[in-house]
Formats: C-alpha cells, structure tokens, sequence
C-alpha cells in the first residue's frame, strides 16, 4: 500500500508485524494491530498515563509515540505482568488488596509506570510513591489505596527478591 510502513516490534515477547499509516500511534498500534487492549486510551495527549506501556523496560506513554518509532524494539504491556492465568503480580495483588482501582481505566498505566521502579525499593515514603505516581491521573480512588499498594507491594517483592 502506497504511503504505508511495515512495522515490526515484539510485544511482550512476541513479534507483531504489520503495514501502518506513518501516523499510527503506538497506542493503537498495540490495541488495533495486536489485539491488547488491556493498554488504555485517555487523553490522546500524554497526560493522564492511561496509555503507559514498558518500551525496552522504561515506562513511556504510548499515545506520545509512533507506531514506526517502535520498529525492531520491544514492548512490554500490562497483559504481561501475571505469572499465569491464576496468579497476579505482586504488583496487582496489592492494588487488589488495598482497593487502589475502582473503574480500572487508568490501572494498567499505573501498573506499568509503577512496576520497573520497584526492584530495591523496599522502604518507600509517601513522598516517594507520589512522585513515582505523579505521572498518571486516577478519576476515582484519590490515591491513598494506590500509596498503600505500591508500599505493599515494594516490600513483597523486595523480601522475596524476584521483582
Ligand atoms: S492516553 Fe496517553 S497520556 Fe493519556
Ligand atoms: S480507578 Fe477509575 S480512573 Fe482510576
């Protein structure tokens, strides 16, 4: 197709290849040409977070970047971070258990920007989580649960040693 790229990128360790629109978002990349949905739209304009996804391990807000951009890199999304189909991650068992979601629309962005900061960061202060979390917006809880899950989760995983 004339005016088209083909796009490669591996998405949670899977190649998705496909021929875009220069124009196509990452975001809709991942949610239209691969299927994933569980990354969220909000703002369209790097705001809110939503739309977080891990690319080559650091956070970055997939609304803000090409689809072309991501070609021969690596993605990783929130359908990634449970161990199995009956197991969360640590990550989403503390937010499960301190009620740090209520609609869940802007949880996979918190999941994602939240989860590479963990490792070796066992005694966070609040201050500390928010600014960790000072990059997506959450309509519905006013973050004390999401606070709580990050300290809890910080201090699983750091006792257990495999974030
Ligand atoms: S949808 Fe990307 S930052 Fe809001
Ligand atoms: S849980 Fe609804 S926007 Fe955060």
């Amino acid at each position: 197709m004339s005016g088209t790229r083909k796009v490669s990128v591996e998405i949670n360790g899977v190649p998705v290849e496909a021929e875009v629109e220069p124009r196509l978002l990452l975001s809709d990349f991942i949610r239209h040409e691969a299927g994933l949905t569980g990354t969220h739209v909000g703002c369209e304009h790097g705001v809110c977070g939503a739309c977080t996804v891990q690319l080559e391990g650091r956070p970055v807000r997939s609304c803000l970047m090409f689809a072309v951009q991501a070609d021969g890199r690596s993605v990783r999304t929130v359908e990634d971070l449970a161990p199995s189909e009956t197991e969360m991650h640590p990550l989403q068992q503390a937010f499960h258990e301190c009620h740090a979601l209520q609609c869940g629309f802007c949880t996979p962005g918190f999941l994602m920007s939240i989860e590479p900061e963990l490792a070796g960061a066992d005694e966070l202060t609040d201050a500390e989580i928010r600014e960790m979390v000072g990059g997506n917006l959450c309509r519905c809880t006013g973050y004390q649960g999401i606070v709580e899950a990050v300290r809890l989760a910080a201090r699983r995983i750091n006792e257990k040693g495999h974030a």
